[in-house]
């Protein structure tokens, strides 16, 4: 089965060298064809270029993109999509002047989702999840990672993980898991820290390796959460597994969480709310990708990452949404967008490079996905009828997207 895209006004990031990450001053550049098509048969992209060189015939389909802009699905590398509940309660809270840091120091916040977590069968977990998948999907993203974290025992752990596995089963669109065990320390073990980590790394990991159920190993690497020697622990064991880590750290404190996890050969650091001189030339030197998740910092009323000075210092930034019902109860890339032009200073070509091409790279998915490249799995976003880039994150609301394209299905 052939599909015809035609007349598309520009065609984003479509090139056969595409390169695996674009940093620093590159970051601006976003490839354009005007007038111009793709080929896809099946779910692979088989031929781009311009309309001068389109097949005449032979397409089973055609879809007219007059007006429109076509680039590649948004690569979601951060998100918390798995959750048993919605926290209004603690929106209001946070309203009238209580802090995300206290909310957590009382018990709420990740706590308060795993208890209900544990009580929720898996079949109404994934259904929950499934329905946000759809959701997230129509905004435009077409690979995506999700993470475990709102467990935190042995079996609502594994019961997270089994939810995602079924959804990779569930979708066409490529899906990363990662084990977050080490989201927050479970009341039961309050005075008894080394126990929890021993459960992590003597229990869940062998069983999560075992079955095949993770591809990263993540952990909240914060004062509230885990300390970076503890961070280090667990990024070993995991190692000893085959998980990689990809780690929340510096979403309020510079700890040392950057350099360790660069010296533990991270694929991404997540949140950089804060970050140092020092962080920043650690992170230049390596090949870890810093991935901003600005809906937090908006949702929270916290500042927002330096994406300027770390673009500006040469590095390679991602962006992703965050989604989870704490700090980002919100799926949408388009608004990223929006909020890493409006906030951070990013220059809208800079944006999408981090949420397409950067995004792929935090989740080793570069082969597939990021780019409209011959052999890629055809996810495309076709815009609206629109006049330039800079229209995507600036008619923030607006939806701005007509049609989602997976695995080379509208
Ligand atoms: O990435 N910061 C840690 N974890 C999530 C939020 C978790 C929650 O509040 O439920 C985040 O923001
Ligand atoms: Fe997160």
């Amino acid at each position: 089965m052939h599909t015809l895209i035609r007349n598309i006004k520009k065609l984003l990031l479509a090139s056969d060298n595409s390169p695996k990450i674009v940093k620093g001053a590159d970051m601006k550049n976003l490839s354009a064809i005007d007038n111009a098509f793709v080929l896809i048969e099946n779910d692979r992209i088989v031929d781009f270029g311009p309309m001068s060189a389109a097949p005449e015939r032979g397409a089973e389909k055609t879809i007219y993109a007059t007006d429109a802009f076509v680039l590649p699905a948004w690569c979601d590398s951060h998100t918390h999509l798995v959750f048993a509940a919605t926290r209004e309660g603690e929106f209001i809270d946070k309203i009238q002047g209580v802090s995300y840091e206290e909310i957590a120091r009382k018990g709420g916040g990740i706590l308060n989702s795993a208890r209900k977590l544990q009580e929720t069968p898996e079949e109404i977990l994934l259904e929950s999840a499934y329905k946000r998948l759809l959701e997230v999907q129509s905004y435009g993203t077409g690979a995506i990672e999700i993470k475990s974290g709102y467990g935190l025992t042995f079996d609502a752990e594994l019961k997270m993980l089994r939810v995602i596995r079924k959804l990779k089963e569930m979708t066409k669109m490529p899906v990363k898991a990662s084990f977050l065990g080490a989201h927050a320390l479970p009341v039961e073990y309050k005075d008894n820290r080394s126990g929890y980590i021993d459960l992590i790394i003597n229990k869940m990991l062998p069983e999560i390796a075992g079955e095949g159920l993770a591809d990263y190993i993540d952990v909240f690497c914060e004062k509230v959460a885990f300390s970076v020697a503890e961070t280090e622990q667990l990024m070993e064991a995991g190692a000893k597994f085959g998980l990689k880590p990809k780690i929340h750290t510096n979403q309020f404190n510079c700890m040392g969480g950057i350099q360790a996890c660069v010296a533990h050969n991270a694929i991404s650091v997540d949140h950089l709310e804060v970050i140092n001189e020092e962080e920043i030339a650690c992170l230049l030197k390596s090949p870890t990708m810093a991935t901003l998740l600005p809906s937090a910092p908006f949702f929270l009323n916290d500042h927002y990452p330096q994406a300027r000075k770390m673009i500006d210092a040469g590095m390679a930034v991602a962006l992703a949404t965050d989604y989870n019902p704490g700090s980002t109860p919100s799926g949408k890339i388009p608004f990223v967008l929006s909020l890493a032009c409006i906030k951070m200073k990013m220059l809208p070509e800079e944006a999408i490079n981090a949420a397409t091409v950067n995004g792929a790279y935090a989740m080793e998915l570069s082969g597939e996905v990021g780019s409209i490249s011959k052999g890629k799995l055809a996810n495309m976003i076709i815009t609206k009828p629109m006049d330039s880039v800079a229209y995507m994150p600036y008619a923030f609301g607006t939806d701005w997207i007509d049609q989602v394209m997976i695995a080379g299905e509208v």
